[in-house]
């Protein structure tokens, strides 16, 4: 069998698809993402609560036609563990249960699907619990990726590093991943901002580091809003909100 083959048969045994479709603007996505969509027979995605809706659903929303079969699986968003895994397991033994039926599934992720996504629980439970289940990945253009080409922001150049992060939970914890990042000369994606911001901003004002950092909320969605944090009063942000910090460039630019 001619590799070409091999690999054409190898895909079409997959019967779940985890797919990355991007962060907001369906422009974003992949002709794989697509193509992934367009030969599903269901097209499943996480909710947060019954009936809510999908933010990677309706990111994918034109390329899924009413002949397939809409799957919501829950994924509530609480702090708890226990809940969550319960949900994260549900989920996946629905899909496991559909693949042994022989559909054709994809699961939507909103942005990459192997960075901070939901995709992850489902993947590493049906490999675990699943072993026969053959899963594809399809990676998907990051919310950091997007943001930073929103704001023509370089994200890393030279032997700078890059550390894409959740936002913490207090001052200190922020004042020691700024002080190691200076020193390292590293570049920050802090995640999952929302209400943090409101005292996330002082800290970087303290520091003068406001002038240093841009502000992503709702990349590539019609309302998107990318700023200097300067300008940005302390006032809670959406979940859909992140921070690009950069304390330095490289002297090779000097
Ligand atoms: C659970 S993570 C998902 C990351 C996603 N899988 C990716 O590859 O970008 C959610 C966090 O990513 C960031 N994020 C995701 N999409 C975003 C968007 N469109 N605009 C701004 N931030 C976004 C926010 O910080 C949000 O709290």
């Amino acid at each position: 069998m001619a590799i070409s083959d091999l690999q054409r048969s190898q895909h079409q045994s997959h019967s779940l698809t985890l797919v990355g479709v991007g962060p907001g603007d369906p422009s974003l996505m992949t002709l794989a993402a697509v193509e992934a969509i367009q030969n599903a027979t269901v097209v499943a995605y996480p909710v947060t609560k019954d009936g809510g809706e999908s933010i990677a659903a309706t990111i994918a929303s034109r390329w899924i036609d009413d002949e397939k079969k809409r799957l919501p699986l829950l994924f509530p968003m609480i702090p708890e563990a226990k809940p969550r895994k319960e949900a994260w397991k549900k989920a996946s033994d629905i899909l496991a249960g559909l693949v042994k039926q022989g559909e054709e599934i994809a699961f939507l992720c909103e942005g990459d699907v192997s960075l901070f996504a939901t995709a992850s629980y489902v993947l590493l439970y049906l490999k675990r619990n699943y072993p026969e289940c053959s899963i594809n990945l399809i990676p998907g253009v990051t919310a950091v990726g997007a943001a930073a080409a929103a704001a023509a922001w370089p994200l890393s150049m030279q032997r700078e590093q890059l550390l894409v992060v959740p936002a913490p939970e207090t001052s200190d914890e922020l004042d020691l991943i700024l002080e190691e990042a200076a020193i390292a000369g590293r570049v920050l994606a802090l995640l999952k901002l929302g209400k943090r911001w409101i005292w996330i901003r002082s800290v970087l004002e303290k520091k003068g580091l406001l002038e240093k950092t841009v502000f992503a909320q709702r990349v590539g969605f019609p309302d998107q809003k990318i700023m200097e944090a300067r300008f940005l009063p302390a006032t809670a942000k959406p979940y859909f909100s992140l921070l690009l910090i950069r304390q330095g460039w490289p002297e090779v630019l000097f």
